[in-house]
């Protein structure tokens, strides 16, 4: 046997020998662009509806290829649930989005993120502002309980270019709505506005312009925002975030983190290029 064949025929360490590996148990492709995927749960794993953990498949060399992905399922689930973008040529993401029920992926289970309800001091009304990916973190939080028994109402604000990205969360919350178990809690609780920016649909316009408008609050007939009664929850892309918070702010909310409740709290929904 020669030296070359020698290196062909070693099999690469499956992913399964490694202690932190799990088993893909459901693949949803949305658009080609994004797709959502259920793995198992660790047993010993606990953590916050909207927190985040490290996930990823080994590389070529069998080393970990690990990004941070929200966890998108609510914390009473037995599994887990992610909702990913597919990033052309994207290290990670280029070979993530093949994958099929039975394979194994990689996970750190070391839950950690600020968009946890424990982060917001208590208030009446609280708002969920994403786009793209970004609602993630909202889908399991509002597939929590606890976000009704905290709060009066719940307003998702989800925002995308096109009509076909809002497809994962539109499913979720019709999905919600007919739940026999969650359905009544979050009956008339529970309110979803949906956008688009580059093709028209039922509610149109970028989540800060149709709040600093106000078009939001006439569309869903409720108060504007405010300090005493309104918190809020961002996750978007970096430019997003900044904006959003200088809106935020100028209702008056103040930004708060795990140490520190306040009215709000924001994480980056990824990290932008050059960032
Ligand atoms: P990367 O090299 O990581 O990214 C390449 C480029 O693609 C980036 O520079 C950026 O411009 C773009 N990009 C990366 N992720 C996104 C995205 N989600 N939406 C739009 N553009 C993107 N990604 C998810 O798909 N789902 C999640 O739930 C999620 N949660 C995250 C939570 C946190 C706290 C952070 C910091 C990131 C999160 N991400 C999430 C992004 C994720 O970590 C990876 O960046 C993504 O999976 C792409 O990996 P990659 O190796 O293919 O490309
Ligand atoms: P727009 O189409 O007007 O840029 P992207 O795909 O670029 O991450 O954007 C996802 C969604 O977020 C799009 O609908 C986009 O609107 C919107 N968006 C991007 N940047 C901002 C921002 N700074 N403030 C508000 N909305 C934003």
């Amino acid at each position: 046997m020669t030296e070359q064949t020698k290196v062909t025929d070693t099999p690469a360490t499956p992913v399964k020998t490694l202690p932190d590996a799990q088993t893909v148990t459901a693949v949803r492709h949305w658009t080609d662009r994004l797709f959502s995927f259920r793995v198992t749960r660790p047993q010993s794993l606990r953590f916050r509806s909207g927190e985040f953990v490290m996930i990823g498949l080994q590389d070529d060399n069998g080393r970990p290829l690990l990004r941070a992905y929200s966890i998108a399922s609510p914390s009473w689930d037995e599994e887990l649930e992610f909702y990913s973008i597919k990033v052309p040529d994207g290290p990670l993401t280029s070979r993530l989005q093949h994958i099929q029920p039975g394979d194994q992926i990689i996970l750190r289970p070391k839950p950690v993120g600020t968009l946890v309800l424990d982060a917001l001091l208590p208030g009446k009304r609280i708002w969920f502002l994403a786009t793209g990916t970004g609602i993630a973190p909202f889908a399991s939080l509002m597939r929590d309980p606890e976000t009704y028994e905290k709060y009066e109402q719940v307003v998702m604000m989800h925002t995308c270019r096109t009509a076909d990205e809002l497809a994962y969360g539109r499913q979720l919350v019709a999905d919600l709505q007919n739940d026999p178990l969650i359905g009544e809690m979050v009956e008339g609780k529970l309110l979803y506005y949906p956008t688009t920016t580059r093709e028209e649909s039922v509610y149109t316009g970028r989540i800060t312009d149709n709040l600093t408008s106000g078009k939001v609050f006439e569309d869903l007939g409720i108060a504007p925002m405010d300090r005493d009664h309104d918190r809020a929850m961002v996750c978007g892309s970096l430019a997003f975030n900044v904006d959003v918070k200088a809106v935020l702010e100028g209702f008056g909310l103040r930004e708060g983190a795990n140490s520190d409740p306040k009215e709000y709290v924001v994480e980056k929904a990824f990290v932008g290029d050059g960032i």
